[in-house]
């Protein structure tokens, strides 16, 4: 590629007199203040994607819910929590760093098959939107707990739609029905109807979410038919409705191709859901903030064997997963373009295991040793899935806004590692 690194993130990681920046700070800048591997955010990417939806969805009252999940570092958060973003939770933990961020409990929604009683109670006591309730059983918990500290909860159930959605990875559906996601369409009714009668709860919405990395809009048009179906039966039935909730599942563009607009979704979806009156919530996290990242690396060793030509970088599997548990695709940029011969290798890690790697059989400029590399659309489900696998502490993040560059989490030292444990 000439001038950008990839054509969608182009703006975000634009390519001047052959150096990669983000926005107008060159990489090699960042890297030699705060080292490799290193996280690296556009914030002005991530507004503008905010801004997009938001503008998309503009028709109707709508809450843009983003799922903390894809990146729930605090700057992240604050960026968005700026433009008047709510945040989709799955956990206590997601919770806490919402709260943090100063996301108030109004804008949340709290997703997850398996909320725990604290859990649920912490959602409680911060006076969340709505509970997405994914069981029976948690349905009645939530009711008790509810009961018991002298509130109701917000409810709606997540429901499962059962249709096949196209994504690249069998991990990131979730809209069938052999999944372990919602409550069966055939239960769903009755359930809300149970629900609407319990003490401690209060019917406010119906969910759905059918899985990430969808590139078409008609399998959101599906779910939104089968949700609309739904409301409709309930109002029938004299549930009062307060909201619709579509989920997150927007895709972005990988490889540098097209990518669904927010226009062109909404326009599918906005006109439905105006005619019901009700308030839409979306749950978007690689959409948000998918293109806005890279993950900087330096070269170690470059080596042949077993006719393969390997390039081994300072950043694994630890410190992005995506490739290996996903056979997830990312651009491999080199960070200063040197024009030099291209070559077919494997960009690999230091971790133990064939399974570390950043990208297989990619043609390349053939790097050397001591050289950077940009791992391109790593700002969802990068840092947020890194480990300390083979005790490596986890990476630094930094956001860059204009000309300026902000460290938003320190690299993690060789202290960080021990540090929960305690002597046997
Ligand atoms: N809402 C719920 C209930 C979810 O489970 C998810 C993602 C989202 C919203 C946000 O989906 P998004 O807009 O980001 O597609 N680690 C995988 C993706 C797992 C998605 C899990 N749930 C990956 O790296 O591709």
């Amino acid at each position: 590629m000439d001038d950008t690194a990839v054509a969608g993130v182009a703006e975000a990681f634009p390519r001047v007199d052959g150096v990669l920046h983000c926005e107008e700070v060159p990489l090699p800048e960042l890297v030699a203040r705060w080292g490799t591997p290193l996280y690296v955010y556009s914030q002005g990417a991530i507004r503008e994607r905010y801004r997009e939806l938001d503008d998309a969805l503009a028709p109707v009252p709508h809450l843009i819910a983003y799922s903390v999940k894809a990146n729930g570092n605090l700057g992240v958060l604050r960026t968005l929590a700026e433009l008047g973003a709510g945040c989709d939770i799955v956990s206590a933990g997601e919770l806490h760093r919402a709260l943090l961020a100063g996301i108030p409990g109004e804008r949340i929604v709290f997703s997850g098959v398996g909320k725990t009683v604290y859990e649920l109670a912490a959602g409680l006591r911060a006076g969340i939107y709505a509970f997405n309730v994914e069981s029976e059983g948690e349905l009645c918990a939530l009711s008790d707990l509810a009961c018991a500290m002298g509130t109701r909860a917000p409810v709606a159930l997540r429901v499962n739609p059962d249709i096949d959605t196209p994504t690249p990875h069998a991990y990131t559906r979730t809209g069938h029905a052999a999944t372990k996601f919602g409550i069966a369409a055939a239960k769903a009714r009755g359930l809300y109807k149970i629900a609407a009668k319990m003490p401690g709860i209060r019917v406010r919405g119906i969910d759905v979410h059918i899985g990430s990395q969808i590139l078409e809009v008609a399998p959101f048009r599906d779910a939104l038919e089968y949700v609309l179906d739904l409301a409709h039966d309930l109002r029938q039935a004299e549930v009062e409705l307060e909201f619709l909730d579509l989920g997150g599942g927007l895709g972005i563009s990988y490889e540098g191709g097209e990518r669904i607009s927010a226009a062109d979704w909404a326009a599918d979806i906005v006109p439905a859901v105006a005619q019901t009156g009700l308030k839409l919530v979306v749950e978007p996290g690689r959409f948000l903030v998918g293109e806005a990242g890279a993950l900087l690396t330096r070269v170690l060793y470059v080596k042949e064997g077993g006719g393969k030509r390997f390039v081994i970088t300072d950043a694994g599997m630890n410190d992005l997963i995506r490739p290996s548990h996903y056979s997830g695709w990312h651009a491999v940029e080199p960070v200063a373009s040197p024009g030099r011969e291209r070559a077919r290798v494997d960009v690999v890690g230091p971790i133990c295991e064939t399974g570390d790697f950043l990208a297989l059989d990619r043609e390349m400029e053939l790097p050397k040793p001591g050289e950077l590399l940009s791992i391109m659309t790593v700002g969802a489900y990068g840092f947020s899935m890194a480990s300390q696998y083979n005790q490596r502490p986890r990476p630094a993040e930094v956001m860059v806004s204009g000309s300026d560059a902000t460290l938003v989490r320190r690299r993690e030292t060789m202290d960080d590692l021990v540090a929960a444990e305690t002597e046997l």
